[in-house]
């Protein structure tokens, strides 16, 4: 697997932390260059840094991945710095929770701005780039096990993620003539800084209700994710890989809290 990302440029939006960072340690780890969005400028730079500590190339690209402009420039940022550009990973995500009572209209454009309008316009940006040059390409949407499987609270989430899928499987369509493949990764319940901010028994509110008994880690996410990037994933496009030891096949929901 690992020719498969050798003198390769990736983008990846939201990898400061959590399984964006894994995902981009991983491909530098294996000789593509990287670079990292984050809305937290600072966070971006201590991932660069963190990269190349161990040997790997990165640029740091802070804003909001949301932002057409920013998701935009991300990929002439790769063009400009390595001069071309092989995989784009939209992985920023907000997980907006509450009841349909409770929803305001600012929360839930927020969620549609981050969740579908800057992974739309990072894949119409990478694909017009990956058209032009003729080599073809490899995108990845990172989506969730909400997007199959709904969950109490989570409606709007559910339903981007939802949406992430059906995108991966329109654009297999309109892209595989220019060899681009596209698919999503929908993980389950994973440990990163936010779900133990979100939750800190995160962990053991999950395990007990996953299948397999595992809740995952970064680095379980990111391998699926490079193998769905390699060539050995070359004849899959329009996917969605559902990463959750089996959750999303028993659905059962943590209690409440009070
Ligand atoms: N962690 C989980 O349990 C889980 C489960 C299913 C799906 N996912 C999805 O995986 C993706 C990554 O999740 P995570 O838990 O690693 O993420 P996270 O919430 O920990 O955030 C990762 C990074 O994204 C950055 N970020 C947040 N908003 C941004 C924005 N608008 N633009 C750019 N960067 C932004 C944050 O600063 C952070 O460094 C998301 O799309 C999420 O919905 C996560």
């Amino acid at each position: 697997m690992s020719k498969s990302f050798k003198n390769k440029t990736a983008v990846i939006t939201g990898a400061g932390s959590g399984i964006g960072l894994a995902i981009a340690r991983q491909l530098a780890h294996r000789g593509t260059s990287v670079v990292v969005n984050d809305i937290d400028a600072d966070r971006a730079e201590k991932a660069v840094a963190q990269i190349e500590s161990d040997g790997g190339q990165a640029v740091a690209h802070p804003g909001d991945a949301g932002d057409v402009d920013v998701v935009q420039r991300l990929v002439s940022r790769a063009v400009d710095a390595y001069g071309h550009l092989d995989f784009a990973i939209a992985n920023a995500g907000l997980t907006l929770f509450g009841d349909v009572f409770s929803c305001c209209p600012e929360d839930f454009r927020r969620l549609l701005n981050v969740n579908l309008q800057g992974t739309f316009f990072l894949v119409q940006a990478a694909s017009k780039h990956m058209r032009a040059r003729r080599q073809g390409g490899r995108i990845l949407l990172i989506s969730s096990n909400i997007g199959v499987q709904p969950h109490p609270g989570l409606a709007p989430y559910g339903m981007t993620k939802a949406a992430l899928n059906m995108l991966a499987r329109s654009l297999a369509l309109e892209l595989a003539p220019c060899r681009i493949a596209i698919n999503a990764l929908a993980p389950g319940a994973t440990v990163t800084e936010r779900t133990l901010q979100d939750d800190p028994n995160y962990e053991q509110t999950w395990q007990p209700l996953i299948p397999d008994g595992c809740v995952a880690r970064p680095d379980d996410i990111a391998g699926a994710a490079l193998f769905l990037l390699s060539a050995e994933a070359h004849h899959i496009t329009g996917h969605t890989l559902v990463i959750d030891g089996g959750w999303s096949d028993a659905g059962c929901y943590p209690t409440p809290a009070d």
